[in-house]
């Protein structure tokens, strides 16, 4: 399986920028940004990333929400805050050198094994193999693995696996050979069996059960939240605030913020405490859009509220609509304040 995975790639591999360096710093970055996205999406992320901090250095001494600014858009915002965290940890404990080692990466913040293993196979010729969604779906298909992928028990049964798979002659490159093939060959949907160089041997595909692997178990529910921003402005300002307490988008910017049980009625909401006292000229429901994350569904409703005098409030801050570029904010928020920037 290994020889045949490594001369599929050096036919099919994606050209990615990545793949022309060994500095551990540009790997990290694109394995970061990778274990979220998929590759078209990933490819401008980090060019942006890398164009804002070419370094270790550079990352080091941003701020928070330079950093976010950056990611906004991506999700998995503490992902962000926690490589400007390492990015410090190693300036000033490691003489800003990126380890290598797989056993000096795990020690890192945000650093797990996957992405100790992507770094140390690629940059340090370690025989660590990652596992991520294309590799689970490509081992549970080519071994007929019907263990779950999502439990402790399944992830140990896969990194295994992976583990006594990867050649000692560049492991990294058969690394995101495997990851490619899942990616474009091995795919979830419409795999291509036919032209598949392990189609012979794919225990799944003998069996009519491709389309059956790999299994999860069943996940726990979804928590469903929901919440109302506002809008407020006087023509010619907004309100925004960030996001200081223990929950999604931290460290983000957002509009005020009503979180209900429910729907809310107009008249709940002009006698909530966040508009007390305020003269509101116009109060309108926007839009309601859903927004679902790893764990949570979010239906999020935009109220549009017109007034002459601002709420006060020491987390406020009063910015032109023309300004929402110099704060992060999470991909809804970002998207509902452009429409709104064009339409004002
Ligand atoms: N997914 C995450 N990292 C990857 C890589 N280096 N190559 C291909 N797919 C990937």
């Amino acid at each position: 399986m290994t020889n045949k995975l490594v001369k599929w790639y050096k036919k099919n591999k994606r050209d990615l920028p990545w793949r022309y360096t060994k500095d551990p710093y540009h790997i990290w970055v694109s394995e970061i940004i990778l274990q979220q996205t998929k590759i078209k999406t990933g490819l401008s992320y980090y060019l942006k990333f890398l164009d804002s901090f070419p370094d270790i250095y550079h990352l080091a001494s941003a701020t928070e929400n330079q950093v976010l600014n950056v990611w906004q858009g991506l999700g998995y915002y503490q992902r962000a805050l926690n490589m400007l965290s390492t990015a410090k940890n190693i300036v000033n404990n490691n003489n800003g050198i990126f380890p290598k080692k797989y056993k000096q990466l795990i020690q890192l913040k945000g650093i797990g094994p996957y992405t100790a293993a992507a770094i140390s196979s690629i940059c340090n010729n370690e025989q660590q193999g990652v596992v991520d969604g294309n590799v689970y779906r490509v081992l549970s298909r080519f071994y007929n693995i019907s263990e779950p992928i999502n439990t402790s028990k399944g992830a140990k049964i896969f990194q295994n696996i992976a583990n006594k798979l990867v050649p000692e002659k560049s492991p990294g490159r058969y690394n995101q050979a495997i990851m490619d093939f899942g990616a474009t060959q091995c795919k979830k949907y419409n795999p291509s069996c036919l032209s598949c160089p392990l189609n012979k041997d794919c225990a799944a595909r003998k069996l009519n059960l491709i389309d059956l692997r790999p299994i999860k178990s069943k996940m726990k529910k979804y928590r469903l939240r929901y919440f109302h921003y506002l809008f407020i402005t006087n023509e010619k300002k907004i309100i925004i605030q960030k996001r200081e307490n223990n929950d999604i988008w931290e460290k983000l910017y957002q509009l005020p913020l009503i979180e209900g049980i429910g729907p809310l009625q107009k008249n709940v909401l002009h006698n909530h405490k966040i508009l007390n006292g305020i003269n509101v000229l116009q109060m309108r429901k926007k839009k309601t859009i859903k927004h679902i994350l790893s764990h949570q569904k979010l239906e999020i409703t935009f109220w549009i509220i017109n007034v002459k005098h601002f709420p006060k409030n020491n987390s406020y801050q009063k910015i032109n609509l023309k300004d929402i570029a110099n704060y992060p904010f999470a991909k809804p928020l970002k998207k509902f304040l452009e429409i709104q920037a064009r339409n004002t």
